[in-house]
């Protein structure tokens, strides 16, 4: 629970409106097709983890029967397309890739399994604004072909999380993979790598809510704030560094803590911590410090690779956050119905300039890029499992509180779309 209120500072928005009742009849339909396969093959489903065939069978019904749209919609997008601008235009199925529980999605983020009933959330894809542009579909073989024998490490909060899952998931709906680690606390999922064999490629996801070397709340919820250390990378992940060819910053949520920052045993200020009498230097100094740092390991292995940065994805609590009600929307935002937040917006800065100015500087062999998703995440009010972070939330009626996750999004559901432009910055770097 901590963990939620560590991150529900958030900002009331306006009430949502709409209510959709839709009946998940793709999915049953899906699910009896599927089960038809199996049996007919002698397979159970997790066998289908470890079998191309049926996995490419499964993914060609999911792709006929309930996707309505193509997989891919060839290769219309070029390496200059920017994709941080656009809207979410209704495209049936676009997000139905994969089923959450077949790739072991952390149980929080499997909404459908937990009972969601409204299913339009799927049924949407990101329309870049740039002329010209078409931000393609996620292709598991182009991507797997792109990064063909490299590690793709996810860096950073538990969005970084949410996207690396979201990754093993789009791939693994195609192609054979299997979990290669795991931490011995499996709830948390901080530390997980995964191997797609067919294209000898690793995925990983190292947990490090500030990039930076962090103890106090980040490591136990009952403790009132974070002592950041600014002048060191977080162990774990700067010691892999070297290994990483491909790697995904995300982080940003913890930066909105109460924390003492610290540059060796100064302390450089404080954030929301009045109490402790230091001077208050907010967050945005830190968060772009433990950025700049981040990307100063990464690029300095000496190591062909990409760092792609992503910027802020917000969450959406409307209300309390424990009230049931507090993420209920249906239905994206419609163009504008709702601006990108002027702190979200500085957060976004901060890893735009931070990433153009080490590009500019030049990392011999390393690109250094941005994945710009915070307006296409702020649209997305509709895509956060809410009450359905838990199982069957109402089986005992409506309760006057309960926990709603509007932060992270729902597996399938929006966050694929980031994976689509990670796949896409690949290819314009392969092509380049
Ligand atoms: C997802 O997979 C699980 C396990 O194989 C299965 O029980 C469930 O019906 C599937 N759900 C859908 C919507 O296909
Ligand atoms: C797999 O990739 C690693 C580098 O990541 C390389 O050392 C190894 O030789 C590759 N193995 C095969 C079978 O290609
Ligand atoms: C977390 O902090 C509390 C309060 O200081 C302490 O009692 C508890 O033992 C700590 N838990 C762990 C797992 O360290
Ligand atoms: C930390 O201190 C060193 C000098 O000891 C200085 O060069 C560096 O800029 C300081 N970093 C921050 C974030 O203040
Ligand atoms: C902060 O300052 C106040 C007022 O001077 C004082 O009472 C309090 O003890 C100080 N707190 C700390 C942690 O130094």
């Amino acid at each position: 629970m901590g963990a939620y209120q560590a991150l529900h500072h958030q900002h009331s928005q306006k009430p949502s409106s709409t209510h959709h009742g839709r009946v998940a009849l793709a999915w049953l339909i899906s699910a009896v097709l599927c089960l038809a396969l199996l049996h007919l093959l002698c397979c159970s489903p997790r066998a289908a983890h470890d079998n191309v065939v049926v996995s490419s069978l499964l993914q060609y019904i999911t792709s006929t029967y309930f996707q309505g749209t193509p997989l891919a919609q060839g290769s219309a997008s070029s390496s200059s397309c920017d994709y941080s601008e656009g809207q979410w235009v209704r495209a049936a199925g676009h997000a139905r890739r994969y089923n959450g529980t077949e790739c072991n999605v952390k149980d929080s983020e499997n909404c459908v399994r937990n009972g969601r009933p409204d299913t339009d959330y799927l049924d949407w894809r990101w329309q870049p604004a740039a002329p010209g542009c078409q931000l393609p579909g996620f292709d598991a073989a182009a991507f797997l072909g792109a990064v063909r024998g490299e590690h793709v490490a996810f860096v950073g909060d538990s969005m970084a999380r949410n996207q690396a899952e979201s990754l093993v998931c789009l791939l693994g709906a195609s192609f054979p993979y299997h979990l290669v680690y795991r931490d011995p606390e499996p709830g948390t999922r901080k530390f997980w790598r995964w191997a797609f064999p067919t294209h000898n490629v690793t995925v990983s996801v190292y947990w490090a809510p500030f990039m930076v070397r962090a103890t106090g709340r980040s490591e136990n919820y009952s403790l009132l704030y974070n002592s950041v250390h600014l002048d060191a990378l977080a162990d774990r992940w700067s010691a892999d560094a070297g290994t990483m060819d491909v790697a995904v910053v995300s982080t940003g949520h913890w930066f909105w803590n109460p924390s003492v920052y610290y540059n060796g045993s100064e302390v450089l200020g404080t954030h929301q911590l009045p109490q402790l009498n230091h001077t208050g230097i907010g967050f945005l100094s830190p968060y772009r410090e433990a950025i700049r740092t981040s990307i100063r390991r990464l690029a300095s292995a000496g190591r062909a690779r990409a760092v792609v940065v992503a910027t802020f994805s917000p969450a959406h609590f409307e209300k309390a956050w424990d009230d049931p009600e507090t993420c209920v929307r249906k239905l994206p935002y419609t163009e504008g119905e709702r601006d990108v937040d002027a702190t979200h917006a500085q957060l976004r800065s901060i890893v735009r300039e931070e990433t153009a100015a080490a590009a500019a500087r030049g990392g011999g062999a390393t690109r250094v890029e941005v994945l710009d998703v915070t307006k296409l995440a702020t649209m997305r009010p509709d895509g956060h499992p809410g009450v359905y972070m838990k199982r069957d939330p109402f089986a005992r009626g409506v309760p006057e509180r309960l926990q709603s996750d509007c932060l992270h999004f729902c597996l399938p559901g929006p966050v694929d779309t980031f994976n689509e432009i990670l796949l896409q910055l690949l290819l314009a770097a392969k092509r380049e």
